[in-house]
């Protein structure tokens, strides 16, 4: 067994922020399990013109620099998603800022968007692609918290990082920035979007990464049509459904549970996917969605793929079961896939809709 595999259970007895800390070490030095052998081919997916090995992707705020993309694809992660990425770096909001719910299987985060800029995330990846790594990276894009122009951060973060995303985020989503959830209204949204493309198309004449929306799962119903319609009058690339919750579900038993930030982890997982369902019949079904919020098992990837996900992603589960969660949640995946017949991840998308 790796360090990693060692050490992950007792990271869990100190200071979660530390406990990171330690874990993007770890990982940064090398001592990362290997996945050995490849993917079984059931899982095997294509979204955007690119072809995934398997579905299941580390979700954003786990490798906010762009650190240790390397490892986490070796640990078996189809995709990385790092970030998310302001245009200048940021402290973010006073420790302590993540609180553990064990009991509850959840996390509490106020991060407020702490990362280093997106100059050195561009380095980072740059150097990454030099050294001629394969796999799938998404870049995920959020706003200074003391900038008044959001559309502005948004497309100079695009036109910094997009060259180097396999695809990219606008995250209005994040519960910790003041104001930011606001930027999902209809006509905030589309300001961000003609903005965002411009900035590319300047950028990059010849080539754009796919643009993809980070949403809340706390959005009513016209919100959610109102986003559902910018995404197809604007012609987005994707969706990820979804962020942390400011909800706290009468059911909490952890003694952070009061904590101020976004709550992810297995609460999460049902009222996230009910929102995923809702976009995915919203949009037709015409727009990939990444599916994210409490999955935790093969059998939550799975629910997530019938309910609309072309792609899943995780964080929280790490954090409680440990690198070797990946390998488990792929082998799970494509025995459910399996016994009901599929003969594909992308014959399993949007399932429960038929
Ligand atoms: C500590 C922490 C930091 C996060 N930071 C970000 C972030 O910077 N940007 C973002 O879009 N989402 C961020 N997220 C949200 C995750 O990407 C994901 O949407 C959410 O945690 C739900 O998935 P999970 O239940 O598998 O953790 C963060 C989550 C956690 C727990």
């Amino acid at each position: 067994m790796s360090l990693y595999g060692v050490l992950a259970p007792l990271l869990r007895f100190i200071d979660p922020e530390r406990a990171h800390g330690l874990t993007l070490r770890i990982l940064r030095g090398g001592l990362v399990p290997g996945q050995r052998g490849g993917d079984d081919p059931i899982l095997a997916t294509r979204v955007w013109g690119r072809d995934f090995t398997n579905p299941i992707g580390l979700a954003a705020g786990f490798d906010k620099n762009a650190e240790v993309i390397d490892p986490m694809l070796r640990l078996g992660f189809g995709f990385v998603e790092v970030g998310s990425v302001t245009p200048r770096p940021q402290p973010g909001n006073p420790r302590p800022r993540i609180f553990r719910l064990p009991a509850d299987r959840a996390i509490i985060n106020r991060l407020g968007f702490n990362n280093e800029g997106a100059a050195v995330a561009s380095v980072r990846l740059e150097n990454w692609r030099a050294m001629g790594h394969a796999g799938l990276v998404g870049v995920n894009l959020g706003k200074n918290r003391d900038s008044t122009d959001a559309a502005a951060d948004y497309a100079q973060g695009a036109a910094r990082l997009g060259a180097l995303a396999d695809y990219l985020v606008i995250n209005v989503s994040s519960p910790n920035t003041p104001g930011l959830r606001a930027l999902q209204g209809r006509r905030e949204l589309e300001a961000i979007i003609v903005e965002v493309r411009d900035a590319l198309r300047t950028a990059l004449p010849d080539w754009q990464p796919p643009l993809i929306l980070k949403i809340a799962p706390d959005l009513t119903q016209p919100d959610k049509v109102d986003i559902a319609a910018v995404a197809t009058d604007l012609e987005l690339d994707g969706l990820i459904v979804s962020n942390t919750t400011i909800a706290r579900p009468p059911e909490l038993a952890g003694r952070h549970r009061e904590e101020k930030g976004g709550l992810s982890g297995r609460p999460l997982l049902a009222p996230a996917t009910a929102v995923l369902m809702d976009m995915y019949s919203l949009t037709g079904g015409r727009l990939p969605i990444i599916g994210v919020g409490g999955v935790s098992s093969g059998r939550d990837a799975y629910a997530k793929i019938r309910a609309g996900a072309a792609l899943v992603q995780l964080y929280s589960a790490l954090v409680y079961h440990g690198p070797g969660l990946v390998a488990e949640i792929k082998k799970d995946l494509a025995a459910c896939l399996r016994a009901d017949g599929f003969a594909s991840v992308g014959d399993a998308v949007g399932a429960d809709h038929r």
